[in-house]
C-alpha cells in the first residue's frame, strides 16, 4: 500500500471491496483463502452478496430529514451506529497486533465487537485493549459451547470478569462446514507460535490448539438453557434462518438473534440472510431483537437490512481486511467507511436515522 488506508490519498481503498483486494495483496495466499472461502461451492457465499445487489431502495424526498443521527441501541447500550463487528477467528492471521487492533478500533468508534471464542488474543487482553481506547466499550462474546461443560462455565465466568455484556451462541455448528480451499492448501491449523489463548484451560490435545474445539452435534436448546442459569448476562443466538427456529428463541426468552448462516461458511446453498430476514422479522413480530450478517459490504446493505426489519447488522470480512491492511487504523476506515456510506444512504433516502427506515423503502428487483 503505498497509501494509508482510508486517508483519502491517491491509491488508498476509496470502498470495502477495494479493502479486499488490499487485503488480498498482503495477506499469505492460504490465509487469504481461509478468510475468504465458504462451504463446498461457496453458493451462499456469492448469494449473501448477490441477494443485496437485488433489492432497490426507494427513497423517499422533500422530507426535510437533516442531517441524520446513527446513534442507536444494543441490547440496551448506546452504540454509534448499527453495525457490529461479527465475530471471526484468527485475526493473528491477519496482522500481529490481532484482535488488539480490532478492539480498540471498534471501542474507538463506538461500534459493538462480538468477540470470537476462537481469538488469539486472550477475552482479558481484548478488553483490557477496547478500555484504553473508550472508558465503556462495549464488547460481546462468542461461544461455541463445549461438551466440557466446566470448560464452558469458567470461560464464560471469564467473558464476564472482563466486562463482556452479552454471550452470543452460535449454533449453526453442530459441526463443521468443509472449506474446500482449506483442503486444497491443507490448512487446518494455525501456524506455530499462534494459540487461541482462549482455550488454554480446555482438555485434550495441547493447550490452545484449535483441534481441542468440539463442534458437536448434540448442541441443543438444553445448552441454552444451562446458560441462562449459568449466567446473567444477556444471550443472543447466533446462525437462526429458519422463522421456526426464531419463535423458539422468542418463546424461551432468549435476548436476541442474528440471522446467520456464517458467511457461507458452514452449511452451502443456505439462503441468503438478507433473502430470508423478512420471514424472520414476520416470525418473531417484535418479540426480541434480530441482527443479520452475511454479505453486508455497502451503507445501503445496512438500509436495506434495517428496512426487513433488523435491529442491526454485523460485519465480518470487511474487518478482517481492513485488519490485514493497516491494523487498528485499517479496522477504523472499514468502519468509517460504512458509517459514512449509511448517513449518505440515510439522507438520500430522507430519513433522519436508523429508526426512521421503514418496510416500503425497499423492493425486489421486478416487484
Ligand atoms: C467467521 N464467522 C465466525 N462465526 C462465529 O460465530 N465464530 C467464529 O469463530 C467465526 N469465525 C469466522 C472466521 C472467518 C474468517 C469468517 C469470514 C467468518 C462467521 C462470522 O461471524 C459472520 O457470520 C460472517 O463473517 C458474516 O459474513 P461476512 O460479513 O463475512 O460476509
Amino acid at each position: 500500500m503505498s497509501a494509508p488506508a482510508g486517508s483519502g490519498a491517491p491509491g488508498a481503498p476509496v470502498n470495502v471491496r477495494e479493502f479486499e483486494h488490499a487485503a488480498r495483496a498482503v495477506l499469505d495466499p492460504v490465509h487469504g483463502d481461509y478468510f475468504a472461502g465458504g462451504a463446498q461451492d461457496e453458493v451462499t457465499v456469492r448469494a449473501n452478496e448477490s441477494a443485496f445487489a437485488s433489492l432497490r431502495l426507494v427513497p423517499r424526498v422533500l422530507r426535510g430529514a437533516g442531517e441524520p443521527s446513527l446513534a442507536t441501541r444494543a441490547l440496551g447500550a448506546e452504540a454509534s451506529m448499527p453495525v457490529m463487528i461479527a465475530p471471526t477467528a484468527f485475526h493473528r492471521l491477519a496482522h500481529p497486533e490481532a484482535e488488539r487492533a480490532t478492539a480498540r478500533a471498534a471501542a474507538r468508534a463506538g461500534v459493538v465487537m462480538i468477540a470470537a471464542m476462537l481469538s488469539t488474543v486472550a477475552i482479558e487482553d481484548i478488553a483490557a485493549e477496547a478500555r484504553k481506547a473508550a472508558t465503556d466499550p462495549c464488547l460481546w462474546f462468542q461461544l461455541y459451547p463445549q461438551p466440557d461443560l466446566g470448560f464452558t462455565r469458567a470461560l464464560v465466568q471469564r467473558a464476564e470478569a472482563a466486562g463482556c455484556r452479552a454471550l452470543v451462541v452460535t449454533a449453526d455448528s453442530p459441526a463443521l462446514g468443509r472449506a474446500e480451499r482449506n483442503d486444497r492448501n491443507d490448512f487446518h491449523d494455525l501456524p506455530p507460535g499462534m494459540r487461541c489463548e482462549n482455550l488454554r484451560e480446555l482438555r485434550g490435545g495441547e493447550p490452545g490448539h484449535v483441534r481441542q474445539v468440539v463442534l458437536s452435534p448434540g448442541i441443543s436448546w438444553r445448552h441454552v438453557e444451562w446458560l441462562r442459569e449459568t449466567t446473567a448476562l444477556p444471550i443472543v443466538i447466533k446462525g437462526v434462518l429458519h422463522p421456526a427456529d426464531a419463535v423458539l428463541a422468542a418463546e424461551r426468552g432468549v435476548d436476541g438473534i442474528v440471522v446467520s448462516n456464517h458467511g457461507g461458511r458452514q452449511l452451502d446453498t443456505t439462503p441468503a440472510t438478507i433473502a430470508q430476514l423478512p420471514r424472520i422479522t414476520g416470525a418473531v413480530d417484535g418479540r426480541l431483537p434480530v441482527y443479520l450478517d452475511g454479505g453486508v459490504r455497502r451503507g445501503t446493505d445496512v438500509v436495506k437490512a434495517l428496512a426487513l426489519g433488523a435491529d442491526a447488522v454485523a460485519v465480518g470480512r470487511p474487518v478482517v481486511w481492513g485488519l490485514a491492511v493497516d491494523g487498528e487504523h485499517g479496522v477504523t476506515a472499514v468502519l468509517e467507511m460504512f458509517r459514512r456510506e449509511l448517513a449518505n444512504a440515510l439522507t438520500l433516502c430522507g430519513c433522519a436515522s436508523p429508526g426512521a427506515v421503514t418496510r416500503d423503502l425497499v423492493l425486489r428487483e421486478g416487484d
